[in-house]
């Protein structure tokens, strides 16, 4: 064997990569991060070269202006959304078929179809979408915003619309649109949590947090109606509008309300909604019990409650909890994830990174729980927005860890009291 083979041998097993997937170590948890998708610039699955060229010449899609994220995963469906920042992006919805990928840069393929991708096509076609949900109804959760461009380039082609698909025929089932007196002149929603109660798929709240204009939108979908709540608790903490990601420093002194995360449903019958804003390093909580009631919502300032801090480079994006009460926080400050088991007190003892990585997660912008498996998408959005990304860099990732293995020997494995069942210390 000669020295060079040998020498290229050890650099592949170096690299961990197999069938182009890439293993990558963590510095924290017991398990590996995998990389199961990348893409320097995200691509579309245009019927045939011929009309994915044309698109191009017309500037209907322009690679270097897809920044993924939000995701979803639904059965054999990954969800990937697109927001429509800057020109060229063909399809703000999309998915990619974990049958038939396995791993690589897989082009997106529209959800339903192109045409309810049609930007600016009011009730007909999805103009924005960040981030979505699919609930144990087989429905996907779908707002869009209705806008394209981003700060003060922003046009409000279409009203704020919420639209629920049937994943099982592709079919919409529910299309609502905000009322006027649900946002205001700076509304910028990108989060959504969905709330289904003890009577089953017809028994279904969403939650949309509005993180600029400082509000709470609650959709009933058994009265079809929607409300605004206000709170302090809301809006950012001034303090903690500074950010250092990616190598950039930057200031998102204005950013509220944004990642949300609703607890199993306790004894008393309600969920609790957990929710960060995001120039903040504060977790705050309130029961659903009081969002449901349109009338108890808009008069219950004492019944948000507020939890302890993070500590020091603790932004957080996207949260969620799984049905188990555990809950999973992108740290973006620190290239990380966290995890927090509800069963203890909220401090930062009770924290810890499950994942972190100072390349491959490089602004973690969703976290997902499916079937005991942990997914999350990176995708460098400072960078993207304060400055240019690197286009033969890899810049987007979705990559998973199984939930079991990332909380292995943290303290979010269990609790010392062992499952205490009905009575948690936050109802
Ligand atoms: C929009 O914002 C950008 C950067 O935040 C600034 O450079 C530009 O002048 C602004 N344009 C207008 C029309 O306000
Ligand atoms: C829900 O309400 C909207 C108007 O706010 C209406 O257009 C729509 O048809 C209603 N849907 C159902 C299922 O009642
Ligand atoms: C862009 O990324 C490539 C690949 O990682 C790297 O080799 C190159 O140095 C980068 N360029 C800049 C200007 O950072």
């Amino acid at each position: 064997m000669s020295s060079e083979f040998l020498l290229l041998c050890l650099l592949y097993l170096a690299s961990g990569a197999v069938n182009g997937i890439q293993r990558w170590g963590t510095q924290f948890g017991q398990a590996p991060l995998l990389e199961r998708f990348f893409w320097r610039t995200m691509d579309f699955a245009y019927p045939d070269e011929g009309s994915r060229r044309l698109a191009m010449m017309k500037g209907d899609f322009i690679p270097e202006n897809a920044l993924p994220v939000g995701i979803e995963i639904w059965r054999n469906k990954l969800f990937v959304s697109v927001p429509r920042w800057r020109n060229g992006i063909p399809a703000t919805l999309n998915y990619i078929s974990l049958d038939t990928n396995r791993g690589g840069s897989p082009r997106l393929t529209p959800y339903p179809n192109w045409a309810q991708n049609k930007a600016g096509a009011c009730g007909s076609g999805l103009t924005t979408v960040y981030r979505i949900h699919a609930d144990s109804c087989d429905r996907l959760w779908v707002l869009d915003t209705g806008t394209i461009g981003i700060g003060n380039t922003t046009i409000q082609a279409c009203p704020y619309t919420l639209n629920v698909f049937d994943l099982t025929s592709d079919k919409i089932l529910r299309q609502y649109r905000l009322r006027a007196e649900d946002i205001n002149m700076n509304t910028f929603i990108a989060n959504i949590a969905v709330d289904l109660g003890r009577g089953g798929c017809e028994d279904a709240f969403a939650y949309l947090s509005d993180e600029l204009g400082y509000g709470l939108i609650v959709y009933s979908w058994q009265q079809n109606k929607s409300w605004r709540v206000t709170h302090s608790y809301f809006m950012p903490d001034p303090l903690a509008g500074d950010y250092n990601i990616g190598g950039l420093n930057f200031q998102w002194g204005e950013e509220g309300i944004f990642g949300m995360s609703l607890s199993p449903i306790s004894a008393s019958g309600f969920r609790t909604l957990f929710f960060h804003p995001l120039s903040s390093r504060r977790e705050f909580a309130i029961s659903t019990r009081i969002l449901r009631d349109e009338q108890l919502s808009q008069d219950s300032y004492h019944e948000f409650q507020v939890l302890p801090e993070r500590g020091p480079l603790g932004h957080c994006t996207a949260s969620l909890m799984d049905e188990t009460g555990l809950q999973f926080f992108n740290l973006i400050d620190q290239n990380a994830v966290g995890c927090w088991n509800s069963q203890l007190p909220y401090a930062p003892e009770n924290h810890a990174v499950v994942a972190r990585h100072d390349e491959a997660l490089i602004f973690p912008a969703d976290v997902k729980v499916n079937r005991g498996m942990l997914w999350v998408i990176s995708d460098r959005m400072p960078v993207f927005l304060e400055s240019t990304l690197n286009y033969t860099d890899v810049n987007f990732r979705i990559l998973t860890v199984p939930v079991r293995d990332a909380i292995a020997g943290t303290v979010c494995e269990s609790s010392p009291w062992g499952l205490i069942g009905n009575s948690v210390w936050w109802e």
